[in-house]
């Protein structure tokens, strides 16, 4: 393993909690807006999904829910173990610890393959390439590839939500990462996350194209929400969690707005 899954996996294996993540505050926003984009190409039937980086199966869960049969892939054995606690007793869902680059499936052996999360943890393009070929030889043909970036801007926005970007070591680290994509996070500050990439949607569809899928959409997926902790309680009303949901989908696709979008999802076809 490289010192980058090195980082990787001691921040995942100690001190996040994935599964809270999207299960309260405005983590739910990327949730179910992620739940919205995956839906619409997974159609009625039941499908066979590969969740890459599914972590303890916060999207598992609900895809099982869609009748759906899951395997889930990730690198923190901890993620893996809570995945199969929780899943287990789902005859539709199994789980093993695995690198996106080298994925344990066979070729053609999945309908949908979800990237959310190892792309945005390599900081070689090369390797990033390789997730996405490797998601494109699991799938059958038809079949789609769904994955996450996070926004080149990410830490910069962050910066201004959180406060973060009046201390003048964040201001280093955001200069880094708006120029060249490369995060880090040397010193484990808490909240400043760890080592990733941070894309420009057009470097997604570019290692997409490059791996020999053919690029569906781009999308935001939580829009300028996303950095608006303030609104975090408004989800728990049916009216107002609409209208925020309904901002983030009326610039989804909108060009000059990808990259204020905290996340963005790439959708590639595999068309042979
Ligand atoms: C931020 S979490 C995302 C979890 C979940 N998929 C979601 O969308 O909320 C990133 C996940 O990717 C996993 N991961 C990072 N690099 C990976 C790699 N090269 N192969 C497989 N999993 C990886 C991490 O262990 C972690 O569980």
């Amino acid at each position: 393993m490289s010192e980058e899954g090195d980082a990787v996996r001691r921040h995942y294996e100690s001190e996040t909690d994935e599964d809270g993540r999207l299960r309260g505050g405005l983590g739910r926003l990327e949730l179910w807006r992620v739940q919205e984009v995956v839906r619409r190409y997974l159609g009625a039937g039941p499908r066979r999904v590969l969740d890459v980086g599914g972590a303890s199966g916060v999207h598992s869960e609900w895809l099982l829910g869609d009748s759906h049969t899951v395997h889930l892939v990730d690198l923190v054995e901890r993620h893996v173990a809570a995945a199969r606690d929780r899943l287990g007793g789902i005859e539709r869902f199994t789980a093993s610890v695995g690198d996106a680059r080298r994925l344990p499936v066979a070729d053609a052996s999945q309908d949908a393959v979800l990237v959310l999360g190892p792309l945005y943890h390599l900081q070689d393009r090369a390797d990033r390439v390789a997730v996405w070929r490797e998601a494109a030889r699991a799938v059958s043909p038809g079949g789609v590839v769904i994955a996450m970036a996070i926004s080149r801007f990410a830490s910069l926005f962050d910066g201004l939500a959180q406060e973060h970007l009046f201390d003048p070591e964040f201001r280093a680290v955001v200069d880094v990462d708006v120029a060249s994509g490369r995060h880090e996070n040397p010193r484990g500050r808490p909240g400043w996350f760890t080592t990733a990439y941070f894309h420009r949607p057009e470097e997604l569809v570019a290692e997409a194209t490059d791996a020999g899928l053919d690029v569906v959409e781009t999308v935001g997926v939580e829009g300028m929400a996303g950095w608006l902790g303030h609104l975090a309680p408004r989800l728990d009303d049916d009216v107002d969690r609409e209208v925020v949901l309904e901002a983030a989908r009326r610039v989804e696709a909108e060009p000059s707005l990808l990259g204020m979008s905290p996340h963005l999802l790439c959708v590639a076809r595999r068309t042979h």
